[in-house]
Formats: structure tokens, C-alpha cells, sequence
């Protein structure tokens, strides 16, 4: 425990992680954004860096501490999380998108604050850039795409989806319940496919030790011979 694991095939990999949620702004003073914590990206970033990986580490606002050797860029939109990623993406061995990246954003940002000036508004939104999908449509054979789901319903279904149509080497499931699994809390229950279709569903762990697992998939994948 504690010390850098020599022998790890993540030595001197470059990662980029993305984490965190991300904020959508509606006016001056007003945002959408979701529960997420940052808490499994950092996991992974912390895990990573700690095999020896150079890693840069992408999020939106969250409250905790950067994880030692990393490098953090802070972001707050979908659109400057992505600016960011394509930045320095060509340069990327994998991967690893852990962000909750909000889907829509306000199709226009008002400037100052909007006033309650009716008894009902309506918010147009529009699309978000796919980070993880754009990184992934433009991967070289040595590079690595992973991903995250998380579900509340048809989990493994829509995880071996967003897989294949996001044309991942490996994707998360994460079961959603608002307890135990899923944003917020320490722990986290993941099952892991990888494109060959092998599922492996992990316990309920520690977020440090569910990312350690995500690594051990990982570096399992890159040892095989079309990597
Ligand atoms: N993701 C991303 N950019 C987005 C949306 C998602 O990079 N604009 C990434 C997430 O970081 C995650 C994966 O894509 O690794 C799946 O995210 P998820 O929200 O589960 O899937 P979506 O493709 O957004 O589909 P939906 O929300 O409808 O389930
Ligand atoms: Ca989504």
C-alpha cells in the first residue's frame, strides 16, 4: 500500500479523465447542472496517476481535493470540457470519461438576471457536444476510449449500447440507486463490458477500490495482442 506499483503497463501512459458535472448557464446568475460529485472520477485520476500514468484530469465544479501528481484543468460547461479534451486529445493514450456532461444547455444565455416577470417561462435547450463519442470518432488504434453509464433502468442493455455506438473499448454500468450506488456517495457498484462483450459485474466497493478494479480492466485490455 502507499507506494507506485512498478510493474503497471498505465507507467507513463498519458490519460485524460473527465469528471465531475457540468454547468449549463441560463442567466448571469443561474445555471442547470446534476448531483454529480466528482468523487469516482477523482478516484480514477488519483488511482491512475498512482501507477505511474502522466494524468490530466478535466472537471466541472466540484469540492475536493486535486489528487496528487495530477494535473487538473477546471472547466464549468459541456462546450469548455470539450475545448479542453480536443486541446490535448491527439496526445492521449486513453481516455476515461467519468464526467456527468449535461445533455442540453440553454439555447441562449441571457446576460444578467431573468426577472419573474410571468407566471410561467418556458427554457429552450439545445444539444450538448458528445465529448466521449468526439474523442472516440477520432481515435487511433493505440488509443483508448472508456465510458461510463449509468442507468436507472435497462442498465446492462443500454451500457453494451452506448458501447458499440459510441465505439468504446470499455464501458462502466453503473447501477443508479440513490443509496448505496451512483452520485454523491463513497461507494459504487459498477459492471464492466468491454467490446468483446465479456461482463464483469463488481461488487459494491469503494469508489478508490471500484477505480482500482476500472484500472485492472484497463491494463488487462492493453496487454492483448491487437493493442
Ligand atoms: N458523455 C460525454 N459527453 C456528453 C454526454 C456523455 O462525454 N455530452 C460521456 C459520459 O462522460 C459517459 C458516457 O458518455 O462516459 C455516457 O454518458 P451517459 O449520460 O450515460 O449517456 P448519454 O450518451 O448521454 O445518453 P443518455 O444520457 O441518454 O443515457
Ligand atoms: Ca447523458
Amino acid at each position: 500500500l502507499g507506494e507506485k506499483r512498478q510493474s503497471s503497463r498505465l507507467q507513463d501512459k498519458n490519460i485524460i479523465v473527465t469528471a465531475g458535472p457540468t454547468r449549463e448557464k441560463i442567466d448571469g446568475v443561474r445555471f442547470l447542472s446534476n448531483y454529480s460529485s466528482g468523487k469516482m472520477g477523482f478516484a480514477i485520476a488519483c488511482a491512475a496517476a498512482r501507477r505511474g500514468a502522466d494524468v490530466t484530469l478535466i472537471t466541472g465544479p466540484v469540492s475536493l481535493p486535486t489528487p496528487e501528481g495530477v494535473r487538473r484543468i477546471d472547466i464549468e460547461t459541456a462546450c469548455d470540457m470539450q475545448r479542453e479534451v480536443q486541446r490535448i486529445a491527439s496526445g492521449c493514450d486513453i481516455f476515461i470519461g467519468a464526467a456527468a456532461v449535461a445533455d442540453y444547455r440553454p439555447a441562449e444565455t441571457v446576460t444578467g438576471k431573468i426577472k419573474k416577470t410571468s407566471e410561467t417561462i418556458a427554457l429552450s435547450l439545445i444539444r450538448n457536444p458528445d465529448i466521449l463519442a468526439g474523442f472516440s470518432a477520432e481515435k487511433k488504434t493505440h488509443q483508448l476510449a472508456v465510458g461510463f453509464s449509468l442507468e436507472t433502468e435497462n442498465g446492462l442493455g443500454y451500457a453494451a449500447e452506448k458501447l458499440r455506438a459510441k465505439n468504446l473499448d470499455l464501458i462502466a454500468y453503473n447501477t443508479y440507486d440513490g443509496e448505496t450506488s451512483g452520485f454523491e456517495v463513497d461507494t459504487n457498484a459498477l459492471t464492466l463490458i468491454d467490446r468483446q462483450g465479456t461482463t464483469t459485474e463488481l461488487p459494491l466497493l469503494t469508489k478508490r477500490d471500484a477505480a482500482i478494479r476500472l484500472l485492472d480492466a484497463i491494463e488487462s485490455l492493453l496487454s492483448r495482442p491487437d493493442n
